[in-house]
């Protein structure tokens, strides 16, 4: 099996501060990837080496046996990478679909292949992830648990290859993380598309995921599939007498 995404022996330095250390791991096309660690491990760093927002002092991302270590943000986008942050960054005084809609129109922008009907596609999306609802709804009005799936919802508009999910389940309800993984799970299986998750939420973690990579303190601890590193002696030595919602 080839993989989608190769990171290869990424380290990032912030003045001193080691956040990662020639740190490697894969995802696998049409799986969902684990990518987790305690809190300042380094995974929303990852996700800003993968995306090309942040620079590494060295190591190399490969996208389908492309290499874009050296590309900018935008063309990683174009060649399937999409991602949602930790912190919500929707627009907020714009209704859901106009937030897809904004996204697909940025996709039509990138210049290459065909454009596509962005209000069709935004209610492709919007259906897939149960969002019809809360079409003509303001974002700003929405539970923070709703504004979570619409993130995810406007990082499928670019269609993407792999999509890198930071915390998406944050902020919402013990049901609503529940309906999430379902439909993550269900989006997956039925469209091929690829995640890289990471999420705090280790149950939810344990339960969708088909590999998980464990960061901790910036270095790559284990990798495995949810068996393996539930039974994994590092991970549980790492993490001894940790709460797992902190894991
Ligand atoms: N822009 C930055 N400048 C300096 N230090 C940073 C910056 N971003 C992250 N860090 C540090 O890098 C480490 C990893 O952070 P982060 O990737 O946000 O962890 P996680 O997402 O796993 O909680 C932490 O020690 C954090 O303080
Ligand atoms: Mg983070």
């Amino acid at each position: 099996m080839t993989s989608l995404l190769d990171v290869s022996h990424v380290s990032v330095s912030f003045r001193g501060t080691k956040a990662l250390i020639d740190v490697s791991f894969d995802c696998q096309a049409g799986q969902i990837t684990g990518l987790i660690g305690p809190n300042g491990a380094g995974k929303t760093t990852m996700f800003n080496v993968i995306s090309g927002l942040l620079k590494p002092t060295s190591g190399a991302i490969v996208l389908d046996g492309l290499d874009l270590s050296k590309a900018k943000p935008a063309k990683r986008a174009r060649q399937g990478i999409s991602r949602t942050f930790q912190r919500l960054e929707l627009f907020v005084s714009l209704t859901v679909r106009e937030n897809l809609i904004v996204a697909g129109e940025i996709r039509n922008s990138f210049g290459r292949g065909e454009r596509f009907d962005v209000g069709a596609e935004a209610d492709r999306v919007m259906s897939l992830l149960d969002l019809v609802d809360v079409a003509d709804v303001d974002v700003a009005a929405l539970p923070t648990g709703r504004a979570r799936v619409v993130e995810v919802a406007r990082a499928l508009m670019t269609r993407p290859k792999l999509v890198l999910l930071d915390e998406p389940a944050s902020g919402q309800s013990e049901e609503e993380t529940e309906r999430f993984g379902e439909l993550l799970r269900k989006l997956v299986d039925d469209s091929g598309l690829s995640v890289c998750l990471v999420e705090h939420d280790v149950p939810l973690v344990m339960r969708l995921c088909d590999r998980i990579h464990v960061l901790n303190f910036g270095e790559l601890l284990a990798s495995g599939t949810p068996e393996e590193i539930r039974q994994n002696t590092a991970v549980a030595d790492a993490y001894l007498g940790a709460p797992e919602e902190t894991i």
